[in-house]
């Protein structure tokens, strides 16, 4: 992300407009909040703003205002504030009740809160253009005439409808930006050139234009675009930026929010493929994940929440994994699926193994499938190779666990710890009922259940003694054999053609 010289923009605000509650999405959640890429929408133009360099962030809330403003408030902290526009009275209501709510910048920028495809690179440019014609942005002076100008971004489409247009006049000035609804001629309606929401003004702009506005049009609001009409007759300069096509897909519904998501998924793959990772395509990487050089993330891979992989580990296809932390050269085996977990440095998990919260794999530690493991610890080495819940367990290093292994750690109450010792040999269809602990190097039998602590060293083993009955096999079958009805020789296939 590029980062742009803080010392000329330290004064400027970014107004980001979030209050709309987004009625074509249909939901009860208000539409900032709806995720994607595992980021609310209103993540992506708040951080955009501040990789720019704004330093005082307002956003305009309305919709949902607690959600939106607490979960502002937990990511951002202080560096964003929140405006309340209680009534939505259109984009040009709400730019005024963020301005008046900055209270240490000259310039600020004003955009919408549902773009997710904007970056601070398309910032940059809009705020030098208001830069570069001589708007000062320095100290509170006096205001000479024709230095209140406007800088705006546009894009060029293929198809216009549903956009604001850029009108011109002969010359090619811009004279005003005309809603959709508003659209007069055909004339008009063929221009394809459009307003993606992104203006920069100095502060003194701003006051003055946005109380002239008037809701003078065809869905009676409002109109944020309306300041570059009111512009031109007060003779001041609007330029235009053009911009990245992106920067418009602004979501409007879910079609458009998952359009926009795999946008960002594709830029997340081909930003960790240029630093040496290998991302297959078809895998899914959310914002925030890290990865290391060297690791291979496969087909069908989802990586989400605040996860990271090691420099070398291997994700093989479908393994799905939240809050995951992967050190270097592990290797995760087809379809194992991971949460709030650690895994050590060249440990194997899976295929098909499932890390519930707090797992914590050793270093080099094998968890194999259809293994289950909950708040529980592997040292170095120990291996649970086959079918096995380890619920509550602390496990010694080198440890081995056998097929078929339960940690009995649920009375129906409350929940027990089991403790592994280092180099002890757990035998395959073991149960082990916690409270308890098994000594270093200790053996369980094949088929135990464990009840009371066993000493390190020691052999447990609590299975009947074995008794073979020789002959006995032979005598059941000949006493069973008359009683069972006669199997025919061939199975009754009907012939063919009867029904
Ligand atoms: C707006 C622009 C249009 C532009 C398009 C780009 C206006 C009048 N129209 O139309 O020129 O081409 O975006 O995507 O500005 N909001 C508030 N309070 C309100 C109304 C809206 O905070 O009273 C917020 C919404 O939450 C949203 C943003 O402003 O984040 C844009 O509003 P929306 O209704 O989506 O505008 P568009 O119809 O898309
Ligand atoms: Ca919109």
């Amino acid at each position: 992300m590029t980062q742009s010289s803080p010392s000329q923009f330290e004064r400027t605000a970014a107004v980001i407009l979030a209050a709309g509650q987004g009625t074509r999405m249909k939901s009860a959640l208000p539409k900032v909040m709806h995720t994607l890429a595992g980021r609310p929408l209103i993540y992506f133009p708040v951080r955009a703003a501040l990789d720019a360099g704004c330093s005082e962030i307002v956003v305009v809330v309305g919709h949902g205002r607690e959600l939106v403003s607490s979960y502002l408030a937990k990511t951002f902290g202080d560096r964003v504030k929140t405006a309340v526009q209680s009534a939505q009275r259109g984009t040009g209501h709400a730019a005024k009740v963020g301005i008046d709510a900055v209270t240490g910048s000259d310039a600020a920028l004003v955009f919408y809160g549902d773009v997710p495809l904007l970056v601070g690179s398309d910032i940059a440019p809009v705020l030098r253009g208001l830069e570069g014609h001589g708007a000062s942005l320095a100290g509170d002076g006096p205001r000479e005439a024709g230095t209140w100008e406007l800088a705006l971004a546009t894009c060029l489409v293929a198809d216009a409808h549903g956009y604001g247009r850029i009108l011109r006049d002969a010359r090619g000035d811009i004279v005003e930006i005309r809603e959709q609804k508003d659209l007069r001629t055909d004339a008009e309606r063929a221009v394809r050139e459009i307003n993606p929401g992104l203006f920069a003004a100095k502060m003194t702009f701003w006051q003055r234009t946005l109380a002239q506005l008037s809701p003078n049009n065809a869905q009676g609001e409002l109109y944020l675009t309306d300041v570059v009409a009111l512009a031109r007759r007060a003779e001041k300069v609007v330029h235009t930026v053009s911009a990245r096509n992106e920067v418009l897909l602004g979501v409007n519904d879910r079609q458009q929010l998952i359009e926009a998501e795999v946008f960002i998924h594709e830029r997340i793959a081909r930003d960790l493929r240029r630093a040496g990772v290998t991302v297959r395509a078809g895998a899914r990487i959310d914002d925030g994940v890290r990865v290391g050089r060297d690791a291979v993330i496969e087909t069908a891979v989802v990586l989400r929440g605040d996860t990271s992989i090691g420099e070398g580990a291997t994700i093989d296809v479908g393994c799905v994994l939240t809050n995951a932390v992967v050190d270097a050269g592990a290797v995760l085996k087809p379809y194992s699926v991971l949460t709030d977990s650690h895994v050590g440095a060249r440990a194997q998990i899976g295929p098909f193994s499932h890390l519930r919260p707090d797992s914590d794999i050793g270093e080099e530690a094998h968890v194999g499938n259809f293994v289950e493991t909950k708040k529980t610890r592997l040292g170095r080495g120990a291996k649970a190779n086959h079918l096995a819940y380890l619920g509550d367990g602390i496990v010694g290093a080198s440890a081995n666990i056998g097929a078929g292994t339960i940690f009995c750690n649920y009375d129906g109450y409350r929940k027990h710890t089991t403790v592994i010792g280092e180099g002890a040999f757990i035998g395959s269809d073991s149960q082990i009922v916690a409270p308890v602990t098994v000594g270093d190097g200790a053996y369980v039998a094949t088929g135990t259940t464990v009840t009371r602590d066993i000493p390190a060293n020691a052999l447990a083993i609590s299975r009947v003694r074995q008794e073979n009955k020789e002959g006995y096999a032979s005598r059941l079958r000949a006493k069973l054999k008359p009683a069972a009805p006669a199997k025919p020789k061939t199975p009754d296939i009907p012939p063919k053609g009867s029904t």
